[in-house]
């Protein structure tokens, strides 16, 4: 099977699959993400194949997907490759980076102050740099507002009570199972991301929707607040 098919099976299959799903993932998250990530990706130099199975496959093997089993996520995105049969170390490959993509993976362990296996020890390959920075993107911005109170209204969430304060140091096991309203998502992850960018396209980025989720809050509580 050449590039071509294989991208094109594989979209096929993601479509399918997502369009099962009930826990808030769409296919036009991970085009967004897919199209992102290429334009990253050439910018660094980095192999776009790669790229493009690794975000198109991003979403399959999130761990909501299996009740919160990580590894379950793995074995599926490995049993598609492998039935396309791409040579295992480029399965590996692709399955280094949608593991790893996760922000929930960089919070800390309960009792921990920070997540050393992901600042310190973990080489980071560009294609991982640019299907994370493409994701992470996608968090935030016009697009991330709109994503953070969709995830909010399929879950019962509120929009915001000002009775439950946004944790910042929020550890893995509790963003888990958090229950807070959506704008405490802001604080707990999305203000985060701008300066989590790995590359220089992403951090660029980053930083104008930033801006822009600023610019949100401080209207959000001035209306809030009667005054606006
Ligand atoms: P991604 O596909 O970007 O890794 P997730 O699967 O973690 O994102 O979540 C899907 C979307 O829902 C993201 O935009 C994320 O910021 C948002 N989201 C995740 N958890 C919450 C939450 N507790 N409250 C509001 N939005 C959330
Ligand atoms: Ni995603």
């Amino acid at each position: 099977m050449n590039k071509k098919e294989i991208i094109e099976k594989t979209e096929y299959f993601v479509k399918e699959t997502l369009s099962k799903d009930s826990t808030g993932h769409d296919w036009w998250h991970v085009h967004r993400v897919r199209n992102l990530a290429k334009r990253i990706a050439r910018e660094e130099g980095a192999d776009i194949f790669i790229v493009e199975l690794a975000a198109l496959l991003h979403d399959i093997g999130d761990y909501k997907f299996f009740q919160g089993d990580e590894e379950a996520g793995a074995a599926k995105v490995r049993e598609w490759l492998s039935s396309l049969e791409i040579p295992p170390s480029l399965i590996d490959k692709i399955i280094e980076i949608t593991s790893q993509i996760s922000f929930m993976h960089t919070l800390p362990d309960k009792g921990k102050r920070e997540n050393k296996k992901n600042s310190a020890t973990l080489t980071i390959s560009k294609e991982l740099m640019s299907v994370t920075d493409a994701d992470r993107l996608d968090a935030v911005g016009a697009i991330g507002i709109a994503r953070a109170f969709t995830y909010g209204g399929f879950f019962n969430r509120q929009i915001y009570d000002p009775a439950t304060k946004p944790n910042k140091s929020i550890t893995k096991e509790k963003y888990k199972i958090t229950e807070a309203p959506s704008i405490n998502h802001f604080y707990e992850k999305l203000l985060k991301l701008k300066d989590m960018m790995y590359t220089k396209l992403g951090r660029k980025m980053a930083k104008r929707r930033h801006r822009f989720l600023n610019l949100y809050l401080k209207q959000f509580f001035k209306e809030w607040k009667g005054k606006m």
